[in-house]
């Protein structure tokens, strides 16, 4: 077997073999099979696709290209939770503490920014001193004792998704099903849970763009739950605009720890919730859908989702004294109001150009090797459906240069668009997959 004629099989649209995939997963793990070939084949993947078969020959592969986490010693159910990616999704640093303060163990491994999609792990990490790379044991014992451990993929787990992940964002090949389905569920089944709620988004700021393609996306990764034993439920989400009103690494944990304290913008409050609720269930804490969500308004109005958040930064070495004066956070050098040049009502916003024109002001990466900023991004305003006034403040823009300044301001003009009919609210949970 060589990675040549697999390059050439799926580049003329054949079928591999559990065996060409499996050889393929090896040869890029241990470094046998070069970066160029591997962005050859995932290309070739992006293209023409993958049967059901080889999407799940390629999950399975990849769950088994490094160590396999074994999280019975908890002896709890572990309910795991990930996103298919958006823009200003801050959902796992409010959802996870809130479910944990509910006494259901979260074990989570994230990611970083994958595309124009903001990832856990780098805001996270833009809080001074928190450690998302702490090891198996401590991950674990972490668990044990506060109920919570939020840590990056740095562990041997998956290895083989680390690294497509990153070539993958490296070369504009993220939009595809089997590529995204494959990626997650290799994690998951890597990482331990028993039971996995999957937050699909859908949208102008998410990696499916149509409701059919997200449907697709839920059945697909369902399927492979079902194949690897894990109970999986998908809530497909709105992300037609960025969720929430901060997009950016530390405008986006200050906005969390807004939401922990009480203030919910009503749209992530919506997913928040949905998400939570099924979590709770699926841990066999709670069948009810609604009274689940009002447990977790219950432990936002006692603080005792806040005090898990504290908990968890502290636990993982990070700076509280951040987290109780926000003021603290570095501020980005320019801070700018964006105005609105006409009256009317919000109709809609490119969340997806909203995303790059974030990255594009450093808050993520263009190279894979590439540094962030943590202090950059935008504070918007008004969301769609919003009545606005000519002269009205429409979005603040954080910047450390000039000249991005400029662009961003000219970009986000062009992307925000207002209309003189009234808009309807946009409906956040689009359908729960089961
Ligand atoms: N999240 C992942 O973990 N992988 C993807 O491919 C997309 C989103």
């Amino acid at each position: 077997m060589n990675i040549l004629n697999i390059i050439e099989k799926k580049r003329d649209k054949e079928e591999l073999s559990k065996e060409e995939i499996e050889y393929f997963i090896k040869g890029y793990t241990n470094g046998e099979i070069a970066d160029y070939q591997a962005a050859a084949l995932v290309m070739a993947i992006y293209l023409n696709g993958m049967t059901k078969q080889e999407t799940t020959n390629l999950t399975i592969a990849m769950a088994n290209s490094g160590e396999k986490l074994d999280l019975s010693i908890l002896n709890e159910i572990i309910v795991d939770k990930h996103s298919t990616g958006g823009v200003g999704d801050k959902v796992s640093l409010i959802l996870l503490p809130l479910v944990a303060s509910l006494g259901i163990p979260v074990a989570k491994m994230s990611g970083r920014g994958l595309g124009f999609t903001g990832g856990t792990v780098d805001k996270l990490e833009s809080i001074p001193g928190y450690n998302t790379g702490i090891d198996i044991n401590n991950f674990v014992k972490n668990v044990e004792k506060i109920g919570i451990s939020m840590i990056s993929q740095t562990l041997n787990l998956a290895p083989a998704d680390k690294k497509i992940y990153s070539l993958r964002d490296s070369i504009s090949c993220v939009e595809s099903i089997p590529l995204i389905a494959s990626s997650i569920m290799s994690k998951k089944i890597a990482s331990g849970a028993q039971k996995i709620v999957l937050d699909v988004t859908c949208g102008s700021g998410a990696f499916m763009k149509s409701k059919e393609s997200a449907e697709e996306l839920a059945k697909e990764m369902i399927e492979i739950g079902e194949l690897a034993n894990r109970e999986t439920v998908c809530i497909l989400t709105n992300m037609d605009e960025p969720l929430g009103y901060a997009v950016g690494n530390s405008l986006e944990v200050i906005e969390a720890i807004d939401f922990l304290k009480g203030n919910m913008p009503e749209d992530l409050k919506e997913v928040v919730l949905e998400l939570g609720a099924y979590m709770i269930k699926l841990a066999g804490k709670g069948e009810n859908i609604s009274e689940n969500k009002i447990k977790m308004i219950e432990n936002i109005k006692n603080g005792k989702g806040y005090e898990k958040f504290l908990q968890l930064i502290e636990n993982q070495g990070g700076d509280i004294s951040y987290i109780k004066d926000v003021n603290k956070f570095p501020k980005a050098k320019y801070v700018e109001k964006l105005y609105s040049i006409k009256s009317g009502y919000i109709k809609n916003m490119d969340a997806k150009r909203i995303g790059e024109i974030v990255c594009e002001l450093g808050a993520g990466r263009v190279r894979k090797e590439d540094g962030i900023d943590n202090s950059v991004g935008i504070i918007l305003n008004k969301k769609v459906s919003d009545n606005i006034k000519e002269g009205e403040e429409l979005v603040t823009i954080y910047a450390n240069s000039e000249e991005k300044l400029v662009k961003a301001k000219k970009d986000l003009l062009n992307v925000i668009h207002v209309t003189e009919e009234k808009i309807s609210k946009q409906k956040m949970i689009l359908e729960i997959v089961e």
